[in-house]
């Protein structure tokens, strides 16, 4: 029946709107999308393929209309494409046979529907695919094997989900570039959560419950140059923590609860260029914690005797400092020792 309805298609360019026993088909965005029961999709046809590709993508615009699940094979006379853009859709759980056909893909947009599961595989014919979206979904957690066949998986998106942090979630992603995690329920870092992640470049982890970092929970991350931890909870940076980031270009700790930097806060941070500590509460700053950074601005930075410390790293002594106000650099006088 379905092969049937497609020749049909093919045939009839002018028809707009096909009834089967089977399934509903519109024309959505250049393509011919057929409907079944109202909500799962059962095939996707060009309808003119000339509109949906560009010089480097054929996309696939299937945003809002309501589909709950896919059908097997719905994909296969499009199987040539490069982008599929499934958000605001009703998607709970990713199955296994979804993308099977789309070996070709490189972006796939799930953001936006009500994502609690992805079974083991969901990905697997996705060889090609650099990046995916699953912003805005319920995640909570991701099953051994979700990853499967993500070879080239460059950007990885997981904000505003319910996620928590276990050991190896993102094994087998070796190719990952970019892990953005912000909005989640992390409340902890599991020493390992980041194993296998050897290439990460940017790394965001804002706006979560983290109060408190072991100092092994960033091992591995050796080619870091972006971390944002960012509005969560810190209230101490353990001595060492950074200490394999040496190519560490940006740190986000604003919006948490510090109030002391020590000598061996940043250790090893030696290339670190800005450092975002606005919005915390720092009362005592050794500032030979910024001495090996040669090029570092701190925002909001630090006013000693009434004038801003513009070269932190020729600064050395212990200082009391207060918070004036958001954005402000924090008022520090020296400690006679
Ligand atoms: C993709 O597949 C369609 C339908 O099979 C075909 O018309 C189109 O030329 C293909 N495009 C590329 C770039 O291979
Ligand atoms: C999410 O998708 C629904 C349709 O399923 C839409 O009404 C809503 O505006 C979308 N929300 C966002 C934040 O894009
Ligand atoms: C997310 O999942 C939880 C538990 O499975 C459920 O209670 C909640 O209604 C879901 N939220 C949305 C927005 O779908
Ligand atoms: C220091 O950083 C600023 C801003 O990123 C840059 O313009 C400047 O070239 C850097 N200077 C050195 C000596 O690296
Ligand atoms: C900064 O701290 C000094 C010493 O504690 C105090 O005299 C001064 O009023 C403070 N300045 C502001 C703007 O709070």
């Amino acid at each position: 029946m379905c092969f049937l309805l497609l020749i049909y298609l093919f045939l009839s360019g002018n028809v707009a709107i096909v009834f089967t026993e089977d399934a509903d088909c519109q024309v959505y965005n250049h393509l011919y999308i057929c409907l079944e029961n109202g909500d799962v999709l059962h095939d996707v046809a060009f309808e003119d393929v000339d509109a949906v590709q560009t010089i480097e993508d054929i996309e696939l615009h299937l945003e809002n209309l309501g589909i709950v699940d896919v059908a097997r094979n719905a994909f296969i006379e499009v199987s040539n494409s490069s982008a599929l853009y499934v958000r605001d859709n009703r998607l709970s759980s990713i199955g296994r046979h979804y993308f099977g056909a789309l070996d070709e893909l490189t972006y796939l947009d799930l953001r936006n529907n009500t994502i609690i599961n992805v079974e083991e595989g969901a990905f697997a014919g996705l060889s090609s695919l650099e990046t995916l979206l699953l912003d805005h979904n319920n995640i909570s957690t991701f099953r051994p094997g979700a990853w499967k066949g993500l070879s080239e998986l460059h950007e990885l998106y997981i904000t505003n989900n319910r996620l928590a942090l276990r050991r190896n979630m993102f094994k087998g992603l070796r190719q990952l570039e970019t892990l953005v995690l912000d909005s989640n329920d992390i409340s902890e870092i599991p020493i390992g959560a980041f194993n296998g992640l050897s290439h990460i470049d940017l790394l965001y982890l804002s706006r979560n419950k983290i109060s408190s970092l072991h100092p092994d929970v960033f091992r591995g991350l050796n080619e870091i140059n972006e971390l944002d931890l960012g509005r969560n909870r810190l209230r101490a940076i353990p001595a060492g923590i950074f200490r394999h980031m040496k190519s560490l270009s940006s740190l986000w700790l604003n919006g948490n609860q510090l109030t002391v930097l020590k000598p061996d806060s940043f250790q090893g941070l030696d290339n670190l260029l800005f450092l975002f500590l606005n919005n915390n509460d720092l009362r005592y700053v050794d500032m030979g914690a910024f001495a090996r950074m040669k090029n570092l601005t701190v925002d909001p930075g630090f006013k000693i005797r009434d004038s801003l410390a513009d070269d932190l790293g020729t600064i050395y002594g212990q200082y009391q400092c207060s918070s004036v106000a958001y954005q402000i650099p924090y008022n520090c006088t020296e400690i006679d020792s």
